[in-house]
């Protein structure tokens, strides 16, 4: 089957494009770096033509905004240009890779977006799936370099179910060339605090810097507290567990 990953080179897309080609598929990766731009449109039409599924895994450099209204545009055009450049080229499948706990949570900046993105594309001419993952293994040290001022930086306390982003395009790619299934959530096997997380991973990779457990600071609000990011019962749950990844991301002394 033809298959276009639409943010390919990114940390999901990269993994997915190689799921899917192992899978034994032609795959069209698309990205402004190969001459496709989901914001303008430009050479969308060119590198989605004939794809009879196209999964959107697109996303700004999230390090460089952490602003809802930018977050909110970015994807709501994406969601538009890409919806349209499918249906034009005659794909019969769009998938949207969102995030668990958007239909729970209206603050950060990233659910806002990712809400914006939903909605638009529930409205595209063509069958969806919106897949709604939990955060990567990567997302405490990802939070601690986003919130980072010198020597320090400050985490939210938040409870998590991470994954491991090749789990998480091992199920991308299944969903991708299967029947349009509407809404899925996928997450990790077990709940983390992503406080702990942040903490091991720096110190696996040795990075030394000094943590601090709060909301202040964060994309998140206290309202994220409790099990709000956590998936439903039916969520598919993928086997990486944090500790398992965390030996690969070790760095010897
Ligand atoms: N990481 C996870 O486990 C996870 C979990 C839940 C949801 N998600 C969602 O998955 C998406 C991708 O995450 P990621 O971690 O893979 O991000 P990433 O590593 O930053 O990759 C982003 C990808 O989007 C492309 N891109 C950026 N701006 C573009 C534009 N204007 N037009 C076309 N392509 C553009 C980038 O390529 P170019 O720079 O070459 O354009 C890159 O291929 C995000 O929407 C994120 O919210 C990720």
């Amino acid at each position: 089957m033809r298959v276009a990953v639409v943010g390919g080179t990114g940390r999901v897309g990269r993994p997915l494009v190689e799921a899917l080609r192992r899978g034994g598929h032609d795959v069209v990766v698309a990205a402004r770096s190969t001459g496709a731009d989901v914001v303008t449109g430009r050479g969308l039409d060119g590198a989605l033509r004939g794809c009879a599924a196209v999964v959107d895994a697109s996303g700004p450099s999230w390090l460089s905004t952490r602003r809802a209204r930018d977050l909110e545009g970015f994807f709501a055009a994406a969601a538009d240009r890409v919806g349209d450049a499918a249906a034009r080229g005659g794909a019969q499948h769009l998938v949207v890779l969102s995030a668990v706990g958007v239909d729970r949570l209206s603050g950060p900046p990233l659910l806002a977006g990712k809400r914006a993105q939903e909605e638009r594309a529930r409205r595209a001419p063509l069958r969806t799936t919106v897949v709604r993952a939990t955060p990567p293994h990567e997302a405490g040290a990802d939070v601690a370099a986003l919130t980072r001022e010198g020597d320090g930086a400050v985490v939210p306390p938040l409870l998590v179910q991470p994954l491991a982003v090749a789990d998480l395009a091992a199920e991308l790619a299944r969903v991708a060339v299967g029947p349009p299934r509407g809404l899925l959530e996928v997450a990790g096997p077990r709940t983390e605090d992503l406080v702990d997380m942040a903490r091991r991973t720096l110190s696996a990779r040795r990075e030394p810097l000094e943590l601090r457990a709060s909301w202040r600071g964060t994309p998140f609000g206290v309202e994220a507290a409790g099990e709000v990011l956590l998936p439903g019962p039916g969520a598919v749950l993928t086997p990486t567990t944090f500790d398992s990844w965390l030996l690969d991301a070790w760095v010897p002394a």
